[in-house]
């Protein structure tokens, strides 16, 4: 309603996060909160099977996520781009070696998300591009578990660079150079195409569309 596209940024807009993004967005928001502060946040961090019914059934104003769902009729606006990569243990024997070739990771024990994780997928793709079949993996289902059992010496790890930004810089991790690494993908805000503009959602998609890449430097984009 053009009444509603004129007023004042204002309200309550309820945000959903994909698992990975939760390292980026309370990020995002607090930047853009002091730019309006009439506006609240009510913030979930779920799963891609909640975040698609979430979306589907209209009770989120947007969803952020990398790889977007497919059956559902969406506004899809791309905001930054989203690099993921192999880490390790600093002791781990590939560590510090140069232009490591992917068919060296058929060698290594792989840790991996839970099928069905966008995370998963992008790796997925990876390892079939290369003609890489890993002989050893194991599935855990968070990025928080996958940073543990790789600083823990468990093996390879397979992450989006937004998870482990502080396990680098303190040392704890280290980003394997594998060569076509960083898979570089891109991170999406997403409105169901049947919801109503309103000036708070308007002003929070300009504000992604014009500085969430800048803005997510900071936190390993
Ligand atoms: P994930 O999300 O947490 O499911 O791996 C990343 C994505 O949406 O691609």
């Amino acid at each position: 309603e053009m009444k509603a596209m004129s007023g004042v940024a204002a309200g309550t807009l309820d945000v959903v996060a994909i698992t990975t993004a939760e390292y980026f967005v309370p990020h995002l928001l607090a930047e853009f909160g002091r730019r309006y502060p009439d506006i609240g946040f009510r913030l979930t961090v779920n799963n891609r099977e909640a975040v698609y019914e979430q979306l589907r059934e209209q009770r989120v104003d947007l969803a952020i996520m990398g790889t977007p769902p497919r059956g559902l009729p969406l506004r899809r606006i791309p905001f930054a781009p989203h690099p993921l990569s192999f880490v390790a243990a600093p002791d781990h024997p590939l560590a510090g070696r140069r232009h490591i070739p992917p068919a060296a990771l058929a060698g290594e024990r792989l840790l991996l998300r839970e099928r069905g994780s966008g995370t998963r997928s992008n790796l997925e793709r990876f390892l079939r591009a290369h003609g890489v079949k890993a002989l050893r993996a194991d599935e855990m289902g968070s990025n928080e578990t996958l940073k543990q059992a790789a600083m823990a010496g468990m093996g390879v790890a397979f992450l989006s660079h937004h998870t482990f930004a502080m396990e680098l810089e303190s040392g704890r991790l280290v980003r394997l150079d594998v060569q076509d690494t960083p898979v570089v993908r891109e991170w999406n805000v997403l409105v169901h195409a049947d919801r109503p503009p309103t000036p708070a959602l308007e002003a929070l998609l300009d504000f992604l569309q014009a500085e969430g890449a800048e803005r997510m430097r900071a936190v390993g984009g």
